[in-house]
């Protein structure tokens, strides 16, 4: 428990960390992984590059200072950061040397005095105990289901299927031949790898894009055509892997799951963000208890509206109401808009009460949850998953 003076001295913290937070966060990136070098075989190497890792620790450490005396406030965030933290394999014996990174840090950008450095490393060890047992608690339970496994587990690329010209699936049973666990439409898998002239194993996250079958799993993987080194670990898939080949699989993690509701659903998604959803879209169709279902999904065009096939079955069999905005259209049919995913367009047909689940593109969420604000949609209806390390939509 932190004393009454330690919560006092760490939520005064909260403007400083508000102006100085990336730099601080940035700066323990540098320390953390000149003394560590180890873990840049965890680390995403990219998000470093790109700063996206660095923005999304210093909202989480200026969460926590701000609502350090309301901790409930966080739990949502903690839950997100703590699966993601399963799916990487961070271990208790991670925290201290993350711990000792941030107090120096904080220390050397803003001098703030022993107290106040006394104060933060308690509030630290408060907040790393939380991730340790949660993490703790998801290991086991991910080793104990029927299926699971601990750590990594080698899974074999049974069959690759392009679905449009940029995104291909893969899929994948595990090498020893035995069962999967089951997974919750909306979890993600990491693979592990070490493409060919990269010093360090890199680790990526990829949503299951099917509903879950008890042979395997499927992934959905976009090629990167920019030359910013985004796409490392999806663009060394698609060009080095075949049919046949190994990869190391983590259990399935993330909390972008359905609610275990009857209300009606709506899934929203814009380009290879559609992944999630289509896992969603035929685990709600293959239930016999029918939940009403909407599909929203903006691509540039038909060809690369990746399941549209499977979409157009599930219109023709009346299992889900779709609406698909597309870039550039040669011609229309019904439930087809040309331009940006506009909810305002449909809003008459969707129904009261629903709960919307987003993902793709951060700036096409952020419009999307305007638009739904706009609409009155509270946040307890809004789901959103980001692909990279989540920065908040609100
Ligand atoms: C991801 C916070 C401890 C390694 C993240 C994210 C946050 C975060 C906010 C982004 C998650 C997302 O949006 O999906 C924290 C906090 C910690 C902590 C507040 C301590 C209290 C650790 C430790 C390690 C670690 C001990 C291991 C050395 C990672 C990695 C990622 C990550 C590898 C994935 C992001 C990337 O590679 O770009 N963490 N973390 N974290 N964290 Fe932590």
């Amino acid at each position: 428990m932190l004393t009454d003076n330690e919560i006092k001295i760490i939520k005064a913290s909260t403007p400083a960390l508000a102006e100085y937070g990336e730099q601080i966060t940035g700066r323990f990136y540098q320390i953390l992984l000149a003394k560590n070098p180890e873990l840049k075989n965890i680390f995403n190497m990219t998000n470093q590059k790109s700063g996206n890792q660095k923005q999304a620790l210093a909202m989480a450490v200026y969460a926590f200072s701000k609502y350090v005396d309301n901790l409930s406030v966080i739990l949502g965030d903690v839950e997100r950061i703590a699966q993601k933290h399963a799916s990487l394999g961070i271990k208790a014996e991670h925290y201290p040397l993350v711990g000792s990174a941030l107090l120096e840090a904080i220390e050397e950008i803003l001098n703030p005095g022993e107290e106040v450095i006394a104060a933060w490393a308690s509030g630290y060890g408060i907040l790393a105990n939380v991730f340790i047992e949660r993490e703790k608690a998801l290991y086991e339970e991910n080793a104990q289901k029927a299926g699971g496994w601990s750590d990594t587990r080698d899974f074999i690329i049974v069959k690759m299927h392009q679905e449009t010209p940029l995104i291909t699936s893969f899929y994948l049973q595990p090498s020893d031949q035995g069962v999967v666990s089951e997974y919750t439409a909306g979890q993600y898998i990491s693979i592990y790898l070490q493409p060919e002239g990269q010093a360090y194993q890199q680790i990526r996250q990829y949503s299951l894009s099917g509903a879950f079958d008890k042979k395997g799993y499927r992934i959905s993987v976009k090629k990167e055509l920019n030359d910013q080194g985004e796409g490392l670990v999806s663009n060394y898939l698609h060009s080095q892997f075949k049919v046949g080949d190994t990869v190391k699989v983590t259990p399935p993690c993330g909390e972008f799951v359905l609610q275990k509701t009857d209300n009606p659903v709506v899934l929203i998604s814009g380009g290879v963000g559609i992944t999630p959803m289509q896992a969603m879209l035929e685990t709600l169709t293959q239930q016999t208890e029918s939940r009403e279902v909407h599909f929203i999904h903006g691509a540039q065009d038909r060809q690369h509206h990746a399941f549209k096939n499977e979409l157009d079955l599930l219109v023709e069999k009346q299992k889900v109401d779709a609406h698909c905005f597309y870039q550039q259209v040669d011609t229309l049919s019904s439930g087809e808009y040309q331009g940006l995913i506009d909810i305002q367009k449909i809003h008459n047909l969707l129904p009261a009460g629903a709960e919307y689940y987003i993902c793709g593109p951060v700036v096409m969420m952020k419009a999307i949850y305007q638009q739904l604000k706009d609409l009155k949609v509270s946040d307890e209806q809004i789901h959103y998953e980001v692909f990279g390390p989540n920065k908040s939509l609100a």
